[in-house]
């Protein structure tokens, strides 16, 4: 009986040791581009929709923005030496919790303040990361994307 015990223990712990090491090559391939394009779509979409007062809707991709960001704050994500998930926790994830107080109070002046300082954490972390010439930008009326291209 007491060898049966042993034995399970030590297949768990083999799984555990087996499972830990599978999650570094993991880390390492975080998909961080596509977060950058979910970061763009939903920060392009919740301005349209809090420029139309679409309160509810606004509501949705603020959402969507903080769950991108806790996810990416939750995995340790090193790029180029530089750890993102601290990254984002310092300079960015305040300013989307800013931003859901701005959307649950249905103000636009507050919005339109609150999403400036969003963008202005977009770009905090480019230029802090090496990126600066990925400027993003409050969106005007027809841009196809919220980025300063020039
Ligand atoms: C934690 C730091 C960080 C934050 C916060 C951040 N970015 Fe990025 N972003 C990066 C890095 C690093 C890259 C380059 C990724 C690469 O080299 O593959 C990047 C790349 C991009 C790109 C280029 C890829 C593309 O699809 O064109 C866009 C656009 C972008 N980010 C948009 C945003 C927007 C919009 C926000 C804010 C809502 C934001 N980023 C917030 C670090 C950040």
């Amino acid at each position: 009986m007491k060898k049966i015990v042993g034995i399970g223990i030590l297949g768990l712990i083999m799984q555990f040791c087996s499972t830990t090491k599978k999650e570094e090559p993991e880390r390492k391939e975080y998909p961080i581009i596509e977060t950058m394009g979910f970061y763009q779509r939903f920060s392009h979409k919740l301005w349209l929709a809090g420029k139309n007062e679409n309160w509810e809707l606004a509501k949705f991709y603020v959402h969507e923005l903080e769950e991108v960001t806790e996810e990416l704050v939750r995995s340790n994500v090193i790029d180029e030496d530089k750890n993102l998930s601290n990254l984002a926790e310092a300079m960015f994830q305040d300013k989307v919790e800013k931003m859901e107080d701005a959307v649950r109070l249905k103000d636009q002046v507050i919005f339109r303040e609150y999403y400036d300082l969003l963008i202005s954490g977009c770009n905090l972390c480019h230029q802090a990361t090496n990126h600066p010439y990925l400027k993003m930008k409050v969106p005007e009326d027809n841009d196809k994307f919220n980025q300063n291209f020039e």
